[in-house]
């Protein structure tokens, strides 16, 4: 297990959680609104993986955000501390309470309206438990499109994907969740209301605050609603899955395609036959699409909103002069939107995949894409050299360099054990990363899980910074403690 012993007393807040505290907020919330039975809150306790299961006096579930502000106010008010959560598919710990049992956790997963849907300014207005495909959705049914797309997103939810700066498939047209908001309200940690809910394209107006919230994971105030960002809904799709000659044939072929037609390069994705590999042995249904087996793929998506766009021209002459160049080995386009949804299942099943052949040790990392197969290459030599043995299953958003470099416990091995080097392993990959100018945490965020590499990596200006923005909007460390900034 990762070393995220929670910081020293001092520096979490401790207050009561008192029968007449219950009291009042059962009043304000009902029996639907706050969950105390050990079998009700089960769900909302443990990470996925089950690395984490917290314990918690109740669950909080406000209905409306007049519900969530009182809810808010009247633990700030007992020194109570609270944990945000939304769909709890966090890779990083951070919608888990901890171990101690003093901290409630504000789900807002009943807050999932779409309140609002405008096709001339193109914004959707939602609450923040709207679940992600539900968002998309709606978008598709007034003929706009939201874009935000990961494996996650039949139960991760909108306030916990702007809470993340989530990233995803489609980061490389569309960009991160933070460019995908306009607007936002949010409750604060002493209970305020803080309404940003404006769907302006401009507005220069002092500091914007809303991307103080984007990426804070909770750990600044429960954002309630949002206002979203659409786009023309694609009328045309064309989606390749593409057997490579190497990393470097991935890029190459990258850049063939931004240089043919960047403007509808929606996704390219990379995965290692290993991956592959493991969604064929654990997920049903999953099949290999090519006759021969290969060391490296690509998934390619080219979209547009024109319906003539001319898509399967652009593929096929990408791909044949990739081909005749010896970049690509072997290649299968999607005849249908089914065949569409099976080849993105065999990406989008890596981590269901990898969760079900035993211990991983994930790292989200980002390094410049042209630096991404030397992080392959080197990494996997660094990781070998501490744990003979250890699988790399890299894949990942290589169109934006960001590789989710997750290793799999040796055939044979023990879990446990496996798990106890994961500071050794880390530590290698994020020696590699620093040293190509990377990041240790890309899209997944920095939770629980890496508050210690946070504070090494931004130590100076940057973290004191950080720092001061937590002690001036949340002075109690009330709002998810122990999460993100570590204070001491
Ligand atoms: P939660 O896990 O509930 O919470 C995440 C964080 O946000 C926590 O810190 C929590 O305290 C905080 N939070 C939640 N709601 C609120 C709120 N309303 N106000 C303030 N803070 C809040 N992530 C990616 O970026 N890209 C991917 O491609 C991707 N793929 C994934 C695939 C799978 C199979 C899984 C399980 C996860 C994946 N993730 C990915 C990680 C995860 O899904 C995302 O981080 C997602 O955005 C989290 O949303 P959630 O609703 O589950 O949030
Ligand atoms: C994904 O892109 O599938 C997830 O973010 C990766 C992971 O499981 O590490
Ligand atoms: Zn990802």
């Amino acid at each position: 297990m990762p070393d995220t012993t929670p910081p020293a007393a001092s520096s979490i807040a401790r207050g009561g959680f008192t029968p007449a505290l219950a009291e009042r907020l059962h009043a304000l919330l009902g029996d639907k609104g706050m969950l105390t039975d050990p079998g009700d809150m089960a769900g909302y306790l443990r990470e996925w993986r089950g690395l984490w299961t917290g314990r918690s006096p109740a669950i909080l579930r406000p209905a409306t955000t007049e519900e969530c502000a009182e809810a808010v106010r009247l633990c700030a008010e007992a020194g109570v501390a609270m944990v945000p959560q939304a769909g709890n598919t966090s890779m990083v710990g951070a919608s888990v309470p901890h171990e101690a049992g003093e901290e409630v956790v504000i789900s807002v997963s009943r807050m999932n309206r779409i309140l609002e849907l405008d096709p001339v300014d193109m914004t959707m207005t939602v609450e923040a438990g709207a679940v992600l495909a539900t968002v998309q959705q709606a978008a598709l049914e007034a003929d706009c499109f939201f874009p935000l797309s990961l494996g996650a997103e039949g139960t991760a939810q909108i306030g916990g994907n702007i809470s993340t700066n989530a990233g995803g498939n489609t980061t490389l047209r569309y960009g991160n969740a933070r460019d995908l908001v306009l607007g936002l309200e949010v409750v604060l940690p002493d209970g305020r209301v803080l309404d940003m809910l404006r769907r302006l394209r401009k507005d220069n107006t002092g500091y914007c605050l809303r991307h103080l919230f984007i990426g804070a994971e909770g750990t600044l105030g429960i954002i309630t609603k949002a206002v979203l960002k659409l786009f023309p809904r694609p009328r045309e799709t064309e989606l390749a899955f593409v057997a490579v000659e190497s990393v470097e044939a991935a890029l190459a072929l990258l850049n063939r395609f931004q240089r043919h037609d960047g403007a509808s390069l929606s996704a390219f994705e990379y995965m290692m036959r290993f991956g592959l590999d493991l969604v064929f042995r654990h997920i049903p249904g999953a099949v290999d699409p090519l006759s021969a087996r290969h060391e490296h793929y690509c998934l390619v998506e080219l979209s547009s909103p024109r319906p003539q766009a001319q898509l399967r021209a652009s593929m096929e002459a990408v791909l044949e002069a990739a081909l005749e160049e010896g970049l690509v080995r072997d290649a299968v386009i999607a005849e249908s939107d089914a065949q569409r949804a099976a080849l993105w299942r065999l990406r989008e099943e890596h981590s269901e995949a990898q969760k079900r052949e035993g211990a991983s040790i994930k790292n989200d990392v980002s390094v410049p894409v042209s630096r991404v197969p030397a992080l392959l290459a080197e990494a996997s030599a660094a990781c070998r050299a501490i744990v003979p043995g250890i699988r790399v299953c890299a894949f990942g958003h290589v169109g934006d360099g960001n590789i989710h470099f997750n290793l799999a416990v040796p055939e044979g091995a023990d879990d446990a054990a496996f798990l106890r080097r994961w500071d050794d392993v880390a530590a290698a990959v994020n020696g590699v990363v620093r040293r190509l100018g990377g990041s240790f945490s890309a899209e997944h965020g920095v939770g629980r899980l890496k508050t210690k590499t946070l504070a090494a990596w931004r130590e100076g200006p940057e973290l004191d910074v950080m720092r001061a923005i937590k002690r001036s909007v949340d002075p109690a460390n009330l709002m998810n403690p122990g999460k993100v900034v570590p204070l001491a």
